[in-house]
């Protein structure tokens, strides 16, 4: 008998960032220390996330359905893609939407007295219960509807993208269970970092070789408030409160980041990226990508 095929997740896959930011200025510290800064180089900018465990912002609609899109878009049937996050960014999704559907939901915790990973359980099962109530009275409305055959899943249950849930102490840990769990399955599709703070800077550390080794991009939403007057003309830019930042401020070649053309970011997230700025009430939001140099 031949051996079993195993598709262990393959070193190339890469690690892709999504997140959104904001600019917040601070005064730097290095120019802070000298008086011979000139006045120019005495602000950095500084990348807000988040802001008492939540978004600085509120509700952005144009960039929470770029995430779900992007991040629930398996890249071929019968695949699922994960989204690996702190704890504290597990406890931000509103309980009645976590786990996120359709995606692997990987909750990195020290908690080891196991109620985290009990929580997390819990609330999988009664997501998998309510995805399953409005799956079924969706096809009874049709079948009422009589559009039964017109509105049949294109997918079968087996190929739709998977809601599931895994609690890990760690990233290496959470790579390693993806790759047991689903990629010996070959139901692996992307892998996001989708935060916070703790969980992007550990995901660019120079950890494990199993992380080094792997290419890490960035997707970022770009997000600043500039109010428009009652004549239609752009205010100034009023910035957002923020208490959490994104560990990386500069994409330069000397930081080791390039930046991505819209062509190589609508390939990574599966549909059209322009970089133009979109207005959306005060806000204005721009997606753009970086990629770690070798
Ligand atoms: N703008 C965006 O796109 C975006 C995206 C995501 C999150 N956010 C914001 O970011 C903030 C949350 O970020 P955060 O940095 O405070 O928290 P976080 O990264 O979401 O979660 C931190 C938690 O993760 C666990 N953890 C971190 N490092 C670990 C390690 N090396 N080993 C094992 N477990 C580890 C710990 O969980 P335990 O405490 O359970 O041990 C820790 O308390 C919120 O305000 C959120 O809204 C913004």
């Amino acid at each position: 008998m031949p051996p079993p095929t195993t598709h262990s997740i393959p070193s190339s896959l890469p690690l892709t960032l999504i997140v959104a930011t904001t600019p917040i200025r601070v005064a730097s510290a290095s120019a802070a220390a000298t008086t011979t800064t000139p006045p120019s180089d005495q602000n950095a900018t500084r990348l807000g996330i988040g802001l008492k465990g939540t978004l600085p912002w509120p509700r952005i609609k144009a960039d929470m359905s770029f995430f779900a899109r992007v991040t629930s878009r398996p890249p071929k049937q019968g695949t699922t893609n994960a989204i690996i996050m702190g704890r504290k960014t597990y406890d931000s999704v509103p309980k009645h939407l976590r786990p996120l559907g359709k995606r692997i939901s990987v909750v990195i915790t020290r908690d080891q007295t196991g109620s985290v990973r009990e929580g997390v359980l819990q609330e999988l099962e009664a997501r998998k219960v309510k995805m399953a109530a409005t799956a079924k009275a969706k096809a009874e409305a049709a079948v009422e509807a009589g559009q039964g055959q017109a509105t049949a899943p294109a997918q079968s249950p087996a190929e739709e993208p998977a809601t599931d849930a895994i609690v890990t102490p760690s990233l290496d840990a959470a790579l390693e269970q993806l790759d047991t769990v689903y990629g010996a399955e070959g139901r692996l599709g992307k892998v996001f970092v989708i935060g916070g703070a703790e969980i992007y800077g550990a995901s660019l550390r120079a950890g494990s070789e199993a992380l080094m080794k792997r290419p890490v991009r960035i997707v970022m939403t770009h997000v600043v408030r500039k109010p428009v007057s009652e004549s239609g003309e752009e205010g100034v830019e009023q910035p957002f409160e923020c208490d959490t930042f994104f560990p990386v401020e500069k994409f330069t070649a000397e930081n080791g980041w390039r930046s991505a053309s819209e062509e190589e970011v609508t390939e990574w997230v599966g549909e059209d990226v322009t970089g133009e700025w979109k207005r959306e009430g005060d806000v204005e939001v721009q997606m753009v990508g970086y990629e770690r140099l070798d």
